[in-house]
């Protein structure tokens, strides 16, 4: 059964007392020289269960919620697997896989899997997880990506986002380019069956990205978790069963994929 993950559940999925939480909003003045945006944000932050959540459990962002309850649903992190998390900082998505694949070997009886992030900006070590600073849409990035993975992967999931220049559309076409540079990868390095998970936002070139994954995946589902905020227009793509890239991938049911995802104990 999926673990509750809700901003009440605690990390081990159950529910806290709530002893402790504030249940009053909390208002934020505005202070001299902050701007409304500022007070605004602020005040979010500060009223944010999830953002309350991710202090108690020690996950460095509400981000880490997002893939939680991704993979509560579609159980792709399983022990053992081989995971690339691109535009990981601060590192939420990567404390989770290392828990979930079990890249630090903790979990005695079970496969110890591995963790490779990568982001633009320098991000504090993560016990468990390679992490490498790169600009991923830079000329080779891929090269690099791949020789440091040195095999296969069984994840590739991409929560890059570029930041905002205040146009919708510039936006939207730099979440497009970073899906599909992440997309790419995928094709390149996913074992047969292997999962990939993007970000991205709505309005437009996602169908294009869906009606291409699809003639890779075995399945591709549009998903927009709890965590993320309803007044984001972003989304996530969940593709499994990795057949091979668009044009090679076989289109009937004998492909290596054939059969989808793994349960929670499956291989790797
Ligand atoms: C929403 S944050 C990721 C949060 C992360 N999943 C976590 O749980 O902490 C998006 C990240 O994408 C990164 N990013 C944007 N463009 C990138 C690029 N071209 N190459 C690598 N990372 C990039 C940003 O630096 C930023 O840290």
């Amino acid at each position: 059964m999926a673990k509750d993950t809700s901003p009440g559940a605690g990390r081990g999925g159950k529910k806290s007392s709530g002893r402790g939480q504030r249940d009053l909003r909390v208002r934020v003045k505005t202070a001299k020289g902050r701007k409304l945006s500022s007070k605004l944000w602020l005040e979010r932050q500060l009223n944010d269960p999830y953002v309350a959540r991710a202090k108690r459990e020690g996950y460095r962002g509400r981000a880490a919620y997002k893939i939680l309850e991704l993979d509560d649903k579609y159980r792709f992190l399983v022990p053992g697997a081989r995971v690339v998390d691109l535009g990981c900082a601060p590192g939420g998505w990567c404390q989770v896989a290392v828990e979930r694949v079990n890249a630090l070997g903790e979990k005695s009886g079970k496969k110890a899997g591995r963790v490779i992030g990568v982001d633009l900006q320098e991000v504090d070590p993560i016990a468990g997880a390679e992490i490498h600073q790169l600009d991923f849409l830079e000329e080779g990035a891929d090269d690099k990506v791949k020789d440091w993975l040195g095999g296969r992967a069984d994840v590739v999931m991409s929560d890059m986002a570029a930041a905002s220049s205040g146009h919708k559309g510039t936006d939207h076409l730099r979440i497009v380019a970073l899906v599909e540079a992440a997309a790419q990868l995928a094709f390149d390095v996913l074992e047969p069956g292997g999962t990939f998970v993007a970000k991205v936002l709505a309005g437009g070139a996602e169908s294009e990205m869906q009606a291409m994954l699809k003639r890779s995946f075995d399945k591709v589902a549009n998903v927009k978790p709890p965590a993320s905020r309803s007044d984001s227009s972003e989304k996530f793509v969940v593709a499994q069963g990795f057949r091979g890239r668009p044009d090679d991938a076989p289109t009937d049911d004998t492909g290596p994929g054939q059969g989808g995802g793994r349960d929670a104990e499956g291989s790797p």
